[in-house]
């Protein structure tokens, strides 16, 4: 920390890595730029060495709010100087490039939500069609009100056994890119997040047999290709692009996210340009170096992390599977969709517990989970979880739904999963036109003009310009009355929604 009172003494010389241990960090900077120069600047200014007369205000200083800024260092005059004279991000950023296969990378500090941001300013210009699975996360829809694009929608099938979502079939979107043809990308979710995963290579066959790229939201999948069990990455099985949130499944600090793509159907100089649009002046330089610092981590020791990932994943698997009733996702589904090695995802509906009630026995217990609705628990493991924290886990998890057993009910899927949207308006048209709040219950045939999402998963069940039907108000409902957070709505408690004003 800077204090005011003088040169401070200089620090201890840092003690040498130990190079048998892959985890050390200290072993890691010499081939994660960024992370060394994080590790210097935050060195140097302990030491006093550092007196910035720039950005971020806290200068550095512990004693003022405390320790809640330690380690915030800029990008700008912190990792680099003001004028990036070292080449220290891009350096990074061509490491990862390499390291994924890409010709164009850079780091977002704004999540997987900027990386679609951008992507969809890339990929046409506004009015142009693209073909776009519907199970989309809002930031891709979002995505597409700021560039302006017209969605073809298409859906994956709902898995009937589990009511979860299937990955997105390639001949749907064939049939879509044929009765289409003037459409200018192909954008998918995969995984899903839920986990499951289709098949990718056959998507970027579909979408360049008719010439265009296809754009992958991998926002879950940035462990993927490290392993056998697990898929190969999407650019590896022929995706133009990819966005991957570091922060999910890899050791990085939140927001840290990574997009990536290929030169030939996608432009770097255009991928650029939206990508600087929507990202922010000040980015912080301890989340880009956390991407670094996993990536050189992933070179180094990636698969054998994601070994044990896959057997403690297997065995909470096993482990839960003789739980009676309890449903654990495996793959393949019927519609013969994978479900990825990493992500534990159980349903209650034969157990009778409500996942709302299990979720808070885990939350008393110290074990927040990803998602919890009435029938569903999503739990995360990354390579960070070792066996005890996963079998503690599974314990724990299956005590709870013992705790709160009830009668059995039937799969219903979640309303996420099972929006058929008719579309009336560009959804641009519609996030901007004049809009007017009425109770719920008239809304239904109206045009809606605000994005309506149960989060998580955060896929919109209404979206602008989408007609309001009583099939997706019964669904959000439902959803409400089931524990569901409703995100995004002016009024989250559904008793009124924004529609399109008529004319
Ligand atoms: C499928 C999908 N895409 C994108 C995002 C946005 O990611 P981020 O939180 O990194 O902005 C999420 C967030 O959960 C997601 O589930």
């Amino acid at each position: 920390m800077v204090s005011g009172d003088g040169p401070p003494d200089p620090p201890d010389p840092p003690d040498p890595p130990d190079p048998r241990d892959p985890l050390d960090p200290r072993a890691l900077r010499a081939d994660a730029p960024l992370l060394d120069a994080w590790l210097s600047f935050t060195a140097g200014a302990a030491a006093g060495a550092v007196r910035p007369f720039t950005i971020p205000g806290h200068k550095q200083r512990h004693d003022m709010v405390g320790a809640v800024v330690a380690g915030d260092v800029p990008l700008y005059a912190g990792l680099d100087t003001m004028k990036l004279a070292r080449g220290v991000l891009a350096d990074a950023e061509r490491r990862a490039a390499a390291f994924w296969g890409a010709d164009w990378c850079r780091f977002s500090v704004g999540g997987s939500t900027h990386g679609n941001q951008a992507l969809a300013l890339a990929v046409g210009r506004p009015g142009d069609e693209v073909v776009v699975g519907r199970t989309l996360h809002r930031s891709l829809l979002l995505g597409i009100v700021l560039a302006g694009l017209r969605p073809v929608w298409v859906r994956p099938g709902v898995d009937a056994a589990t009511g979860l979502p299937g990955s997105m079939p390639a001949d749907a979107v064939r049939r879509a890119l044929a009765e289409h043809p003037a459409a200018v990308a192909v954008m998918v979710g995969d995984p899903t997040y839920v986990g499951t995963t289709g098949d990718v290579a056959g998507l970027a066959a579909v979408a360049h047999e008719a010439g265009v790229p296809l754009v992958v939201d991998a926002a879950w999948g940035a462990h993927f290709g490290l392993h056998p069990s697990l898929p190969p990455h999407a650019l590896a099985a022929g995706a133009d692009a990819m966005v991957i949130s570091a922060h999910k499944t890899l050791p990085a600090v939140s927001q840290g996210a990574v997009v990536l793509a290929r030169n030939g159907r996608l432009d770097a100089g255009r991928l650029e340009r939206a990508f600087e649009a929507t990202h922010t002046t000040s980015p912080s330089g301890a989340i880009l170096a956390s991407i670094d610092a996993a990536r050189a981590l992933l070179e180094r020791s990636g698969p054998e992390l994601a070994e044990g990932l896959v057997r403690r994943v297997a065995r909470a698997r096993h482990r839960l599977e003789g739980v009676p009733g309890l449903v654990v996702l495996r793959g393949p589904l019927a519609d013969g969709s994978g479900v990825e090695a990493a992500k534990l995802v159980v349903l209650l509906p034969a157990t009778g517990a409500s996942g709302v009630a299990v979720e808070q026995g885990l939350l008393d217990a110290g074990f927040p989970v990803e998602l919890a609705d009435r029938d569903t628990i999503v739990a995360v493991v990354t390579i960070a979880d070792d066996d005890r924290a996963v079998d503690a886990f599974a314990a724990e998890l299956a005590a709870q739904i013992e705790r709160h057993r009830g009668p059995a009910r039937p799969v219903v899927p979640g309303a996420a999963w099972a929006v058929q949207p008719e579309q009336v308006l560009d959804p641009r048209e519609a996030f901007f036109a004049p809009a007017e709040s009425v109770p719920a219950g008239s809304a239904v045939g109206r045009v809606c003009a605000e994005l309506v999402a149960p989060y998580p998963p955060g896929v919109p069940v209404l979206a602008p310009g989408e007609r309001i039907t009583a099939a997706a108000l019964d669904a959000l409902l439902a959803a409400r009355r089931a524990g569901a957070r409703i995100a995004y709505a002016a009024d989250p408690t559904l008793a009124t929604l924004a529609v399109v004003r008529a004319q």
